[in-house]
């Protein structure tokens, strides 16, 4: 078990190489069921969330390896498998994006029902819609979605919920679509750049798709789908992550390999918090503190609104605003674990509902924090980067699920963190159960 050990204090400066997006990677991986032909997924980075996917993969007969470039090669070795395991399920909510693909290229498929997470509930109701639509019979029993499509005729579908499209469920309909007899048409369907390029994905295994990155995908179903080779677009996420510590440590940044275009509410939000962006070229953007922090209301919306996985670390800029500043999500009303970790380093926040009321303070001091949820954990290093004093963040596990190497990113910059062993007991009695589990 290991934790970070930040100093307060260092202003960011230099440039910094964003991975590609994890929750790219893992629908990609997902889809190379779909075909009998080896696959290549380029750069993928080396993340705990990645190696899930492998395992589970793995189960169902793909197995995958990492050449001497970085790139991910698959190859179906048994299309047997029909299971995807709770013990491995229950460890990564992601790995409902096999169904899909099981569905579309086995016809049947017993896929764990996902639990919740750390901010709530986590529905599969739109993923069961979808598939129904187009022809599976799909049932929940034992704590198993158990779905079987002796013919997937296709259909027309509206996949939008009460918190508006779902990334997850458009991929899992496209990824059963994409081989069926007829053709589907998916309307209020997600259109983050993670759904765009799954969709690129799938065309270059020769899948017919029209109306990628609108909300009405058309998917003319074919017999078969070949291998591909395919380079997942830049995480967005980690790049957002990037450009809130160079604003919040009022530091220099060139950020590379992202995309602006993908960026273009977190770019919003920091130049009105205080921020100054430019552009560099096709894939980066220089990013510095022109002015003090100034407040600024955060509404997380789908794409291309601001992210949700962002908005943990924008309220780290808001902690220190001058004034006062609401957060207010409309995708996941109870993503706020890092409020009361906030908290113990001197940030004053309200939760009032879906909404955080936060007023900004002069500092933050820095104490020992507990990591929770993948983005809340990186907004606790990025307090810890400015907090006065020492911030040690327990459990980076949560961290190394979705950023590669996160604290020597941060320490290349100029910022002063490293990663050490964790004695907190606690974190040893979990470390225990942990291995236990596994
Ligand atoms: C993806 O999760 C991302 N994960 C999440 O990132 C991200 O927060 C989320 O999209 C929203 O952008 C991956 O891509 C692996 P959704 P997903 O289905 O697909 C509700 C991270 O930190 N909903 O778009 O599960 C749901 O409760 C992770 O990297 C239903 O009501 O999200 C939520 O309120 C965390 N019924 C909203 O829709 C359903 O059947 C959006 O969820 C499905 C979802």
């Amino acid at each position: 078990m290991d934790k970070f050990v930040v100093e307060g204090g260092a202003r960011l400066r230099g440039e910094v190489r964003c991975a590609t997006a994890k929750n790219a990677v893992l629908p990609l991986m997902a889809a190379t069921l779909l075909t009998e032909e080896p696959c290549r997924l380029l750069d993928v980075p080396r993340l705990s969330d990645v190696e899930m996917m492998r395992r589970i993969l793995r189960v169902l007969g793909v197995e995958s390896e990492f050449d001497a470039e970085g790139a991910l090669c698959t190859r179906l070795v048994d299309d047997a498998p029909r299971e995807a395991p709770w013990e491995l399920v229950r460890k990564m909510r992601a790995s409902i994006s096999v169904l899909g693909p099981l569905l579309g290229k086995r016809r049947t498929a017993r896929v764990s029902f996902p639990g919740g997470c750390v901010f709530g509930h986590r529905p599969i109701d739109l993923h069961m819609k979808g598939l129904r639509a187009i022809g599976a019979e799909v049932e929940v029993r034992g704590g198993f979605v158990e779905a079987t499509a002796p013919s997937l005729p296709g259909g027309e579908v509206f996949l939008g919920g009460p918190f508006g499209s779902s990334v997850g469920a458009t991929q899992n309909v496209l990824m059963a679509a994409v081989l069926a007899e007829g053709t589907t048409v998916i309307d209020g369907a997600a259109c983050e750049p993670e759904v765009t390029d799954l969709c690129r994905f799938l065309r270059a295994m020769g899948a017919e798709i029209g109306g990628m990155g609108s909300p009405r995908l058309v998917v003319r179903g074919v017999a078969r789908l070949s291998g591909a080779e395919h380079r997942p677009i830049p995480d967005r996420i980690e790049a957002g992550t990037f450009v809130a510590a160079a604003v919040l440590t009022d530091g220099e940044v060139t950020i590379r390999n992202c995309r602006p275009d993908h960026l273009r509410a977190a770019l919003d939000k920091a130049v009105e918090m205080g921020g100054e962006v430019r552009r560099v070229g096709e894939d980066a953007v220089f990013v510095r503190r022109q002015r003090p922090l100034a407040p600024a209301d955060i509404d997380t919306h789908v794409y291309p609104g601001f992210p949700t996985d962002m908005q943990a670390q924008f309220m780290v800029l808001q902690t220190l605003a001058h004034g006062v500043s609401v957060t207010t999500e409309k995708i996941y009303p109870d993503r706020f674990m890092h409020i009361s970790e906030l908290a113990r380093l001197g940030a004053h926040v309200r939760k009032e509902g879906p909404s955080a009321i936060v007023s900004g303070v002069p500092k933050l001091s820095g104490a020992p924090v507990m990591a929770s949820d993948l983005r809340a954990s990186a907004a606790l290093v990025l307090a810890g980067l400015v907090a006065e004093g020492t911030t040690q963040v327990h459990r980076v596990y949560h961290i190394d699920r979705g950023y590669e190497r996160i604290e020597e990113k941060f320490a290349a910059l100029g910022g002063r963190i490293l990663r050490a062993k964790d004695d907190d007991e606690n974190a040893a009695v979990e470390a225990v159960a942990a291995a236990q589990k596994a």
